[in-house]
């Protein structure tokens, strides 16, 4: 698991934010070979992404499953166990101790990886406080990442901002997972907190979670191939 290992074209995941199994297949034909790792979130998820899951790993494509799961220790352990026989390669669940010691337990002899979303970034110090907590974000995300580590988590999402004080903290036996990627000059949408793909990568992030910048280009094989480009220079490869 030592990131150093991973295939550069590996650490792109496009993020199949589409309605549709049909509008996500069509992205995934129009993609080809430039894309090897796709994430499904909620709103395909819940149309028809699971059996998709399944197809894409058996047509030898890599998926990060971000389900985000919490629940009692039985129920996400067997969550867990359904999502590793799909073939997904990532799935993610929400940094409570509980719930990571259930998934890393659960994923034991099997090729998934569990990484923890530690604080989910559209909460600030006062959406924490209202939801009963007395640590702030940043110390939050520091325990729970510590949490995480102890626990054999697999990785962490963490903005690209996060990156570099998450790395000083767990080391470089996690992976990092970055999301609020943009590649100079495209719409940044409604990410605030956003890197480009080199200077993520320079921040030591492990994989980028690409959405928009892709599957709404005018040529979204081209833009794909701008990104590789892009970290594989980074990385001096
Ligand atoms: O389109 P865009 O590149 O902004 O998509 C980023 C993807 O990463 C989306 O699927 C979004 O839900 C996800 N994500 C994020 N920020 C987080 C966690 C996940 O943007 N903190």
């Amino acid at each position: 698991m030592q990131p150093a290992k991973i295939a550069p074209r590996d650490r792109l995941i496009v993020a199949l934010d589409l309605p549709s199994v049909a509008a996500a297949e069509a992205m995934i034909e129009t993609l080809g070979d430039s894309v090897s790792f796709y994430k499904i979130g909620y709103q395909l998820g819940y149309a028809g992404g699971l059996p998709l899951a399944k197809q894409l790993a058996s047509r030898g494509k890599k998926i990060f499953l971000d389900l985000k799961m919490h629940d009692i220790g039985n129920t996400v352990a067997r969550g867990v166990e359904s999502v590793a026989a799909l073939g997904a390669t990532f799935l993610t669940v929400h940094a409570y101790p509980q719930t990571m010691k259930a998934a890393v337990e659960a994923r034991a002899g099997t090729s998934l990886k569990i990484l923890a979303v530690t604080v989910l970034t559209s909460y600030d110090d006062s959406d924490l406080h209202a939801a009963g907590y007395r640590l702030n974000v940043s110390d939050l995300v520091e325990a729970r990442a510590r949490q995480a580590q102890a626990l054999g988590i697999d990785g962490i999402v963490s903005s690209p901002e996060e990156a570099a004080a998450l790395r000083r903290i767990v080391g470089d036996q996690i992976h990092l997972v970055t999301p609020g990627i943009r590649p100079a000059g495209s719409a940044t949408g409604d990410q605030k907190r956003i890197m480009t793909p080199a200077r993520a990568i320079a921040a030591g992030a492990d994989y980028l979670v690409v959405g928009r910048p892709v599957v709404e280009a005018a040529d979204p094989k081209a833009a794909a191939e701008a990104i590789h480009a892009e970290i594989s220079q980074a990385l001096g490869a």
